[in-house]
């Protein structure tokens, strides 16, 4: 087995704080993401969807890595064949981890881009609406994060990678938002095994090869030691 993709979402950064969606008082048990997740919500309140994403890149910054992110990191080292990180995720724990190989497919908080011009830089601490875009001056900056409506970023650098895996692991994610609940599918007809990797099983059973439950911390160190073994 050579070339492993894993698709990691919220659940991965649950252990080091950072809220996930769905979860019981998860982010959108307490804001209605049409406010805050999609380009209307935007049109119609750009002050609040930075206020959004100003809390959470806060507190993205404010969080460490937890023992999950660094197994992934150790894998990437010692791993002899090829490894892809394909994360939901915003934040940039994976990175913080010593990971190199990781692919954001709905964006970045630490990104900012300009609604405009599409000019990106890096995204200050803390963004508001009427900052200027650096490249055009519109006062139309918003976080480089792929919202609800729209297309997430490299879907056919992803779609290559799962075409050619031998491995495809899901780990920490509900499996409740396209594309990313499709890519399991699409290793599988690739003839890629497939395993999750969730506090408790997270689709319909059978959808993965097989399945380990248990927090991220304990599941994910113990199976990159088995496979590494
Ligand atoms: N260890 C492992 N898995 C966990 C843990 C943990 N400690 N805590 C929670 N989980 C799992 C939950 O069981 C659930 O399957 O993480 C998953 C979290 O699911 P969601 O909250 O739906 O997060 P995610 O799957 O990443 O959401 C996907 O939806 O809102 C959009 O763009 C947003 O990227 C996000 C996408």
């Amino acid at each position: 087995m050579e070339r492993i993709v894993i698709l990691t979402g919220a659940g991965i950064s649950a252990e080091s704080g950072l809220g996930t969606f769905r979860d019981k008082d998860g982010l959108w048990t307490r804001y209605d993401l049409a406010d805050v997740a999609t380009p209307d919500g935007f049109a119609r309140n750009p002050r609040l969807v930075h206020d959004f994403y100003n809390a959470r890149r806060a507190n993205a910054l404010d969080a460490s890595p937890n023992d999950a992110h660094r197994a992934l990191a150790r894998l990437e080292s010692e791993w002899s064949g090829e490894l892809l990180i394909v994360t939901q995720n915003v934040d940039d724990l994976h990175e913080r981890a010593g990971s190199r190989n990781v692919l954001h497919m709905h964006g970045e908080l630490a990104g900012a881009l300009c609604a405009s011009c599409n000019h990106r830089w890096p995204a200050p601490r803390v963004m508001s609406p009427d900052a200027p875009c650096p490249s055009c001056g519109a006062p139309r900056t918003r976080p480089d994060i792929v919202w609800f409506g729209e297309i997430p970023y490299r879907m056919e650098e992803i779609a290559e990678a799962l075409w050619q895996a031998d491995l495809f692991v899901s780990i920490g994610t509900s499996g409740e938002v396209y594309p990313a609940a499709g890519f399991v599918q699409e290793a599988q007809a690739a003839g890629a095994e497939t395993l999750e990797i969730n506090l408790e099983p997270s689709r319909l059973p059978g959808l993965f090869d097989r399945a380990i439950t248990g927090p991220a911390t304990q599941a994910v160190p113990d199976w990159v030691a088995g496979l590494l073994a």
